[in-house]
């Protein structure tokens, strides 16, 4: 697998395999891959020639108060599982390379209706911070497809539409939710769950079934 930090080098590769005629798919991510992830990976396998992940933490999506900064980084990790799950490209930008202008000065996509809504009441910017950067990610590799976790169940409806009010040529595939044995949803943000809130966090999935 090939790792690659810039945007010309990422599209030389692109254009080379469509010169191949190969079919391509995209599967965004933040990094701190976990089984989850590789289900996307497999989910786009099964649809693509060849499969692009790319691991960037997105501060355009983060409001004041969260945690950019402590967001889990580990890209030597993400690199060996990729490997060992035959993706063949990663893409892990710098920042720079994504708004080279800085992200409080970049143009943004906002999602009209849907991005204020659930989750978005209670974290303002946020999927106008994931529209922005999942467009980005689109027009710089131009997938055939690209794979989403149904996990974010929201941002997965968020992105349909984006693509869709923009005619953007990618078909977006949602990937199941990859569960705990206890039924809590794999996350990278369960790593800051206490103990307590740990074991209390399946029963909200439990009580959704029941419900
Ligand atoms: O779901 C995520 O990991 C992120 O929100 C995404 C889609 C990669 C955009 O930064």
């Amino acid at each position: 697998m090939q790792t690659v930090n810039r945007i010309v080098t990422l599209r030389e590769q692109v254009r080379a395999w469509r010169k191949e005629g190969l079919r391509i798919a995209l599967v965004p991510t933040m990094g701190n891959l976990h089984k989850g992830h590789v289900s996307l990976v497999a989910h786009a396998q099964d649809h693509a020639d060849r499969v692009i992940v790319s691991v960037f933490v997105n501060p355009l999506q983060f409001g004041p108060t969260e945690d950019y900064e402590d967001y889990p980084r580990t890209l030597e990790h993400d690199t060996q599982l990729l490997t060992k799950v035959n993706a063949n490209l990663l893409f892990a930008p710098p920042v720079y390379e994504i708004y080279p202008a800085g992200h409080e000065h970049t143009t943004t996509v906002e999602v009209a209706d849907l991005s204020g809504i659930l989750c978005g009441a209670f974290r303002p910017g946020h999927f106008t911070g994931v529209a922005t950067v999942v467009t980005k990610l689109l027009n710089i590799v131009a997938p055939d497809v690209a794979v989403f976790g149904e996990k974010d169940f929201q941002q997965l409806i968020v992105i349909r539409r984006l693509v869709a009010d923009l005619c953007l040529p990618v078909e977006i595939l949602g990937g199941p939710t990859i569960r705990d044995h206890d039924g809590l949803a794999l996350s990278s943000r369960n790593k800051y769950l206490s103990p307590r809130e740990r074991d209390l966090a399946p029963k909200l999935y439990e009580s959704l079934k029941l419900a």
